[in-house]
């Protein structure tokens, strides 16, 4: 039996209520690569006349994760950023996420950031990643992409890093 959006939801549920987050996290990751293997809900999620912009397939009221379906720009390079107190998981559904993670190198205390990536690599079709609270990282799309992406809350009320005018990258150590 392919599993559904349904079992996922349910699962992760079960698993925000019970597990300890980073566990939680893993499974949770495991899941979505679960789904993303179905066919039929990639099918009934994307088609190929979407326009890019994301969409809330679930909102969980009691424990408050939400899963997003994103379809992403081709040619498209994202800032950096965290999720603040909250964490994130992306999975594809379609197509590469090209993904850096940065370590801050400054001080919290200075007002600028200064980044240095620490990791590169690429998320395919199938393949998740999980993001934990403060995780800073960005992703790129060379061509067009179907994500999905499950996160803790709603991340555009909450306070978190974004990339701004006076934040420096460093170039690969
Ligand atoms: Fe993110």
């Amino acid at each position: 039996m392919p599993y559904t959006l349904d079992q996922f939801c349910t699962e992760i549920r079960g698993l925000l209520k019970t597990e300890p987050l980073s566990n939680a996290l893993g499974h949770i990751a495991d899941g979505l690569g679960r789904l993303l293997s179905n066919p039929g809900f990639v099918a009934e999620t994307f088609s190929d006349d979407m326009p890019p912009g994301r969409r809330i397939l679930h909102h969980d009221p009691e424990t408050d994760f939400y899963v997003l379906a994103h379809v992403q720009e081709g040619n498209k390079t994202g800032k950096p950023h965290s999720h603040g107190s909250s964490w994130a998981i992306y999975g594809n559904a379609r197509e590469y996420t090209e993904m850096t993670e940065w370590r801050r190198t400054n001080p919290e205390s200075e007002q600028h950031a200064v980044l240095q990536p620490v990791s590169k690599y690429r998320l395919g079709p199938g393949e998740t990643k999980a993001y934990g609270p403060g995780v800073i990282h960005s992703t790129a799309h060379r061509k067009k992409a179907w994500v999905i992406r499950v996160t803790g809350t709603d991340l555009d009320v909450l306070p978190r890093y974004h990339f701004g005018k006076h934040d420096r990258l460093l170039a690969q150590a």
